[in-house]
């Protein structure tokens, strides 16, 4: 085996990093903007949030898989922005997105204990009228905010890459030789 780096991360990270991506843009669009929107009278809701907590704790074990994949195959060098400090807040960056999608798990599954939605999603209990009376709610709602600004960032690197320094960086985090 040789010891140059690949070109490409492995395609089972790949495949990691794309679905996590679309489920998290689904989590945060459907949470931010649809979700607030119902009324936790309407009989709908209890199953929206039912779907939001199962696709939540899916993100959670996907997640720990890519961390597991992340320290045990190797992956492309790190890549060059052409300055110390975008260098930097790659690496900054790519380490919060890990940290703050653990945070957004724990503290929905912290809501899932505290509101005892398992009685909800079994109809034993009402729906809550206000999460924010459980304390994970406001550490839910921060993180979703810091975890938006985070992808908007990540998102324009990525474009930064491919359309200003023009070094084709998405084909890594793509399949192919
Ligand atoms: C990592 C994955 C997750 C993401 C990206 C995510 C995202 C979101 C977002 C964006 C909101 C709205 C926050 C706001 O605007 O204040 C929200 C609310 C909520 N999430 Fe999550 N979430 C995740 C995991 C979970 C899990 C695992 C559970 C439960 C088991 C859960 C339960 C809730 C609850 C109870 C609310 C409040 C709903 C309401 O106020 O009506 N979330 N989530």
């Amino acid at each position: 085996m040789s010891d140059t780096a690949p070109n490409r991360y492995h395609p089972a990270h790949v495949a990691l990093h794309w679905l996590i991506a679309l489920l998290v843009f689904m989590m945060l669009g459907i949470g931010k903007f649809v979700m607030p929107g119902v009324s936790p009278d309407d009989p709908q809701k209890p199953m929206m949030l039912q779907s939001h907590a199962y696709i939540g704790g899916a993100i959670a074990v996907l997640l720990i898989i890519r961390l597991v994949m992340r320290f045990t195959v190797r992956r492309p060098a790190a890549a060059d922005a052409g300055n110390a400090f975008l260098n930097f807040l790659a690496r900054a960056v790519h380490f919060l997105l890990y940290l703050l999608l653990i945070g957004m798990a724990l503290s929905g599954l912290g809501l899932y204990q505290m509101a005892n939605l398992q009685a909800v999603f079994n109809g034993a209990q009402p729906y809550p009228q206000n999460f924010f009376d459980f304390l994970p709610r406001q550490g839910h709602g921060l993180t979703s905010w810091l975890l938006l600004g985070l992808v908007l960032l990540h998102f324009g690197a990525a474009l930064f890459h491919q359309f200003i320094r023009r070094d084709n960086l998405l084909a890594r985090m793509w399949f192919g030789k």
